[in-house]
């Protein structure tokens, strides 16, 4: 039986839109072919920018972009990346391939990219192999009023301080980002965040590396450490199968469907374990999780460079998207922003480019269906559902998520998602505390587990009008075919 209690007059925590952020590193064709094509590329654009990719991610309401990596920010150095581009050196990109970057996108590109997008910048710096005057002269250069920093910035066209509040101090320190133990990057950190000044109005909200997966014990010395100096402790977890059962994205059974789910679903014990250790150090709940690297890993598309990461999408990744949405939403008192790896042509991106062509994911419609929950209250809602098994994994039927309009508009959005590939799901819904009187509804499902997107068949997958839901009063009945994410949207008189 599948039963849902909403209440909807209670719900204190607003799911902030950061939640639905993304993250794009110059790895692969991330930045260079699917955002930057330069200004001279026949591919539409606004001072080198892809004007197709922007207008897609405008339209899910992209609230913030994580750059320039990954691996890759450890290895960046800010000021290769400003003044004429035909001056700036080149270096090896070592992490993502050994190609070589020119440097050609960089701090003004990015900060331009944002203001394209209308999104927030999220900028992680470099501890690896950068220094500590490095990233503080990057801060100055970025954000003060006045002074050499701010000189050499109007130099480059750039008159006005930016306002930059995201900082991350090093990007998964315990592995690519230096190999560092939890105490060595404790101190690390607050020697970092110590010189990260709030120039003129700028205020920074500073971003600690945290832990891989459920790794507590790196939480623990985190916060023990440095929790004070810290607005935010990044966490990262990717939904990848170990070696001998890699497959790509779209080559799979249904052992390979429920699997990523049961992986994906983690996501919940993972934040619960660092919640624990977080609450001891900081019962206010002040720091937030950053989760920001998630999302399926598959094998790369055949033929295409193995570091490149660039994968196709499909149905189950839309599913991983869902429940891991619904997730961070649950932990809306403590995740304050998540950033899906990547945006685009690398790991589980919303957007495939090949040359002037562009399509939207399976996943990137997620995102669309989405956005309603984007600063909305998080009503509290009580979930029994049956459970969807193959051999001996089980994972719930059923994810959901119901929220209350910060707009005032009084509406209530409910997403619900049926894991099961092969049975549909009736389920019960019962919604007090609020009159209600007209349900509509969007779903996405397809026919078979790997639906996908192609440059040839671009709208194979996309949601469609669901008319499945019928209100009566406070009931709500809803018949979820099989393998689908229904976002439903119920207005008062
Ligand atoms: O997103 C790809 C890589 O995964 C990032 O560069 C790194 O932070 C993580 O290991």
């Amino acid at each position: 039986m599948n039963r849902i209690v909403i209440n909807a007059d209670l719900g204190e925590q607003v799911i902030s839109r950061h939640v639905f952020g993304h993250f794009a590193e110059h790895l692969g064709r991330c930045i260079y072919g699917g955002i930057w094509v330069g200004e001279d590329s026949p591919i539409p654009n606004v001072r080198g920018i892809r004007s197709d990719v922007v207008g897609a991610l405008r339209a899910i309401r992209i609230p913030v972009l994580r750059w320039p990596g990954g691996c890759f920010a450890d290895e960046y150095h800010w000021t290769d990346g400003i003044g004429p581009r035909a001056k700036r050196p080149s270096m090896v990109n070592t992490h993502w391939g050994g190609v070589v970057e020119d440097n050609s996108f960089g701090t003004h590109e990015y900060l331009d990219l944002c203001d394209q997008l209308g999104c927030e910048p999220y900028i992680c710096g470099n501890v690896g192999s950068g220094t500590v005057r490095e990233m503080q002269q990057w801060v100055e250069y970025l954000t003060a009023p006045a002074g050499p920093m701010a000189d050499r910035r109007r130099a480059h066209g750039r008159p006005d301080p930016w306002k930059i509040a995201f900082w991350g101090v090093g990007n998964e320190s315990w592995g690519c980002g230096g190999r560092m133990r939890a105490d060595y990057y404790a101190d690390l950190y607050r020697r970092h965040a110590c010189y990260l000044r709030n120039f003129g109005d700028n205020r920074l909200f500073r971003i600690a590396c945290g832990p891989s997966g459920g790794d507590t014990a790196w939480t623990e010395v985190l916060m023990r450490e440095a929790g004070r100096h810290m607005d935010g402790l990044s966490v990262h977890h990717y939904s990848r199968f170990p070696p001998p059962q890699r497959q790509t994205a779209t080559v799979f059974d249904e052992a390979g469907w429920i699997g990523i789910l049961k992986l994906a679903l983690r996501t919940e014990e993972i934040i619960a374990s660092h919640k624990a250790v977080m609450d001891r150090y900081d019962p206010a709940r002040r720091v937030a999780i950053i989760f920001d690297e998630w999302g399926a890993w598959w094998e790369v598309e055949p033929g295409t460079n193995p570091r490149f990461l660039y994968q196709q999408n499909t149905l189950r990744d839309a599913m991983v998207a869902a429940v891991s949405l619904d997730i961070f939403a649950r932990h809306c008192d403590r995740v304050r922003m998540a950033n899906l790896a990547q945006t685009d042509n690398v790991l589980q991106a919303v957007v495939l480019t090949e040359g002037e062509k562009m399509l939207l994911t399976p996943t990137y419609h997620v995102f669309d269906m989405f956005q309603v929950h984007q600063d909305a209250t998080l009503l509290p809602l009580d979930l029994r559902c049956d459970t969807y098994t193959l051999g001996e994994v089980a994972v719930p039927t059923l994810s959901a998520t119901a929220s209350r309009d910060g707009s005032g508009a009084r509406k209530v959005h409910l997403s619900l998602s049926n894991l099961d590939p092969n049975t549909p799901a009736d389920v019960e819904c019962v919604i007090r505390g609020r009159k209600l009187s007209g349900v509509s509804g969007r779903v996405l499902t397809a026919k078979d587990m790997n639906a996908h997107n192609t440059f040839d068949a671009p709208d194979a997958v996309r949601p469609t009008r669901f008319d499945g839901a019928k209100l009566s009063g406070e009931n709500l009945a809803v018949a979820l075919p099989p393998k689908s994410i229904v976002v439903l949207e119920l207005v008062s008189p």
